[in-house]
């Protein structure tokens, strides 16, 4: 009996591990078959999406590789209103600072120009593709310290800083913060046996229009628009630009001074910099300009120092966004 009852029990075990393992199986391939559908479900509408997409740009003339690069770096929606072709799509859409609204101005510019991609971004997204002057925006922050005031950028007429300061006892003033890093950096120039003048801080709008004709009157206007901004377009107006002198002139040779030269390894550590650099005009729209210093903070300053660009190719570079 022992053993008859002990072998009912090994047949017992041999059929319970035998439907274990038959309903894990079948549990198994449920799911995989489940997982599948899935896969097949999700790929079949995807493919019918990007079979049209495919087709269209390869309709255009991008070649399999270029379509992967274009979905690599535009928006869905970017790539389905992408309706022309031309050779350098591919390396605009892989630049950095490409902005897909610009695409068509960094075709046209690029066939009329020999820059490479980089300039060819960097310039469009500054606007110079476009005459000087010739689509004005009006600033919406001005009293931001961060504003971008130039040819496309204008101030409204009546703006004026509200705590504007005077540097030392200089009878020259500036924006607050400005006035008192630019009364600093004076001192440690001085303290390095170097004569500073003041020569031109705040300006109003008022008297930019002034100075600004008579520049055009004495050397016609294309000349004037070198070296003078119209009314509203002067960093002057702002409050954090200065014109720095070591005998009150303003003059070229100024680059040739030991301020100058202090100015150059020093002006950052106080926020400042040189706002018109020299072979820089077709960017800044401006003759360089050795003795017109901008407060702009001394991170940012820091930063334009260090990578040697122009104010337009830094508010490019870290304050836009497309
Ligand atoms: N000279 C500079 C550009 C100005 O007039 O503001
Ligand atoms: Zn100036």
């Amino acid at each position: 009996m022992k053993k008859k009852f002990k072998f009912k029990k090994s047949v017992k075990v041999f059929f319970f591990v035998l439907l274990v393992v038959g309903i894990c199986f079948v549990a198994y391939n449920v799911i995989m078959n489940n997982d599948k559908d899935n896969n097949y479900n999700e790929g079949f509408g995807n493919n019918q999406n990007t079979d049209k997409i495919d087709e269209t740009l390869l309709t255009l003339g991008y070649s399999e590789e270029d379509i992967s690069v274009l979905k690599a770096n535009l928006s869905d929606s970017e790539i389905s209103s992408l309706d022309m072709y031309d050779d350098n799509v591919i390396s605009f859409v892989s630049n950095k600072y490409f902005n897909f609204n610009n695409l068509e101005r960094y075709i046209t510019y690029s066939k009329n120009n020999n820059y490479d991609v980089d300039e060819i971004i960097t310039h469009v997204n500054i606007n110079i593709d476009k005459p000087f002057y010739s689509e004005i925006k009006t600033i919406e922050d001005p009293s931001n310290l961060l504003v971008l005031c130039n040819k496309y950028n204008a101030l409204p007429s009546d703006y004026e800083p509200e705590d504007l300061t005077e540097v030392g006892s200089s009878g020259i003033y500036m924006r607050k913060e400005a006035a008192e890093n630019m009364y600093q950096m004076v001192l440690a120039a001085e303290s390095a046996e170097l004569n500073v003048n003041l020569v031109s801080g705040y300006r109003s709008y008022d008297y930019q229009v002034d100075l600004y004709q008579r520049h055009v009157r004495e050397r016609g206007q294309e000349e004037a628009d070198r070296v003078s901004a119209r009314a509203g377009h002067s960093e002057h107006q702002t409050g954090l630009a200065m014109d720095l002198s070591n005998d009150w002139s303003l003059e070229k040779y100024f680059e040739d001074t030991e301020l100058f030269e202090w100015l150059s390894e020093n002006d950052y550590k106080y926020g400042f910099i040189l706002r018109y650099p020299k072979d820089k005009e077709y960017l800044t729209g401006y003759d360089y300009e050795p003795w017109h210093y901008r407060y702009v903070g001394v991170e940012v300053a820091t930063v334009i120092h260090e990578e040697d660009i122009t104010y337009e190719e830094y508010v490019m570079k870290y304050l836009t966004t497309n």
